[in-house]
Protein backbone atom coordinates (compact mmCIF):
# COMPACT_ATOMS: atom_id res chain seq x y z
CA UNK A 1 0.00 0.00 0.00
CA UNK A 2 1.39 3.43 -0.46
CA UNK A 3 0.66 6.36 1.01
CA UNK A 4 -1.15 9.66 -0.27
CA UNK A 5 1.47 12.23 -0.81
CA UNK A 6 0.90 15.41 0.23
CA UNK A 7 1.02 16.37 -3.78
CA UNK A 8 -1.67 14.34 -4.24
CA UNK A 9 -3.84 16.19 -1.63
CA UNK A 10 -5.51 19.70 -2.39
CA UNK A 11 -4.87 22.04 -0.12
CA UNK A 12 -8.07 22.52 2.52
CA UNK A 13 -9.32 25.69 1.04
CA UNK A 14 -8.96 24.26 -2.90
CA UNK A 15 -11.37 20.78 -1.66
CA UNK A 16 -14.81 20.50 -3.03
CA UNK A 17 -16.02 17.92 -5.52
CA UNK A 18 -15.41 19.45 -8.70
CA UNK A 19 -11.88 19.66 -7.68
CA UNK A 20 -10.91 16.43 -6.68
CA UNK A 21 -12.38 14.94 -9.76
CA UNK A 22 -9.40 14.57 -11.48
CA UNK A 23 -7.20 12.92 -8.80
CA UNK A 24 -5.71 9.68 -9.46
CA UNK A 25 -8.01 7.07 -7.75
CA UNK A 26 -6.44 5.56 -4.60
CA UNK A 27 -3.76 2.85 -5.16
CA UNK A 28 -5.15 0.50 -3.02
CA UNK A 29 -8.22 -1.54 -3.99
CA UNK A 30 -10.13 -0.50 -1.79
CA UNK A 31 -11.72 2.91 -0.96
CA UNK A 32 -10.19 5.33 1.46
CA UNK A 33 -12.23 8.14 3.07
CA UNK A 34 -10.22 11.24 4.21
CA UNK A 35 -12.07 13.79 6.08
CA UNK A 36 -10.40 17.27 5.65
CA UNK A 37 -9.50 19.42 8.51
CA UNK A 38 -12.62 21.86 7.75
CA UNK A 39 -13.87 20.30 4.50
CA UNK A 40 -15.66 17.47 2.86
CA UNK A 41 -14.97 13.84 3.18
CA UNK A 42 -12.61 12.62 0.06
CA UNK A 43 -13.48 8.84 -1.05
CA UNK A 44 -10.85 7.74 -3.38
CA UNK A 45 -10.88 3.87 -5.26
CA UNK A 46 -13.71 1.50 -5.33
CA UNK A 47 -16.58 2.08 -3.39
CA UNK A 48 -20.42 2.14 -3.96
CA UNK A 49 -22.83 5.20 -3.25
CA UNK A 50 -26.05 4.87 -2.23
CA UNK A 51 -29.09 6.66 -0.96
CA UNK A 52 -31.25 5.31 2.36
CA UNK A 53 -33.45 3.57 0.12
CA UNK A 54 -30.16 1.99 -1.69
CA UNK A 55 -30.47 3.69 -5.14
CA UNK A 56 -27.10 4.05 -6.66
CA UNK A 57 -26.30 7.45 -6.47
CA UNK A 58 -23.95 7.62 -9.83
CA UNK A 59 -20.65 9.32 -8.55
CA UNK A 60 -19.36 9.96 -11.98
CA UNK A 61 -15.83 8.86 -11.16
CA UNK A 62 -13.73 7.26 -8.86
CA UNK A 63 -12.83 10.34 -6.52
CA UNK A 64 -15.47 12.29 -5.01
CA UNK A 65 -15.76 14.88 -1.85
CA UNK A 66 -19.11 14.41 -0.04
CA UNK A 67 -20.27 17.38 1.75
CA UNK A 68 -19.77 16.95 5.76
CA UNK A 69 -21.30 20.56 6.97
CA UNK A 70 -24.54 20.14 5.33
CA UNK A 71 -24.43 23.31 3.67
CA UNK A 72 -23.97 22.01 -0.11
CA UNK A 73 -26.30 23.09 -2.83
CA UNK A 74 -25.77 19.24 -4.51
CA UNK A 75 -25.61 16.99 -1.51
CA UNK A 76 -24.27 14.57 -1.14
CA UNK A 77 -21.52 16.50 -3.17
CA UNK A 78 -19.63 18.97 -1.43
CA UNK A 79 -19.85 22.39 -3.47
CA UNK A 80 -17.22 24.88 -1.36
CA UNK A 81 -19.66 26.22 0.71
CA UNK A 82 -17.78 25.05 3.72
CA UNK A 83 -15.65 27.67 3.59
CA UNK A 84 -18.39 30.60 3.47
CA UNK A 85 -19.94 28.75 6.25
CA UNK A 86 -17.18 28.50 8.58
CA UNK A 87 -17.48 24.92 9.20
CA UNK A 88 -14.87 23.81 11.12
CA UNK A 89 -14.11 20.09 12.46
CA UNK A 90 -10.93 18.52 12.80
CA UNK A 91 -9.68 15.61 10.24
CA UNK A 92 -8.84 12.77 13.07
CA UNK A 93 -11.61 12.57 15.80
CA UNK A 94 -10.02 14.15 19.31
CA UNK A 95 -10.66 11.29 21.16
CA UNK A 96 -12.01 7.36 20.59
CA UNK A 97 -16.29 6.89 19.82
CA UNK A 98 -17.67 5.54 22.73
CA UNK A 99 -18.43 2.61 20.66
CA UNK A 100 -15.06 2.20 19.54
CA UNK A 101 -13.62 2.35 23.07
CA UNK A 102 -16.25 -0.56 23.87
CA UNK A 103 -15.38 -2.52 20.65
CA UNK A 104 -11.74 -2.48 21.83
CA UNK A 105 -12.53 -3.35 25.35
CA UNK A 106 -14.09 -6.36 23.59
CA UNK A 107 -11.45 -7.45 21.55
CA UNK A 108 -8.61 -7.05 24.38
CA UNK A 109 -10.84 -9.23 26.76
CA UNK A 110 -11.41 -11.96 23.87
CA UNK A 111 -7.33 -12.30 23.72
S1 LIG B 1 -18.30 20.10 3.12
FE1 LIG B 1 -18.14 21.32 1.37
S2 LIG B 1 -20.09 22.16 1.09
FE2 LIG B 1 -20.29 20.92 2.86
Amino acid sequence: MRPETPAEIPAVDDVTDEQVRDLPPAAEPTATITPYRDGPLIVRGDFRLVDDEGNEIDPGRKTVALCRCGKSGIKPFCDGTHKRSGFSSGSAPSRPRPSAQIFRRAEGSAG
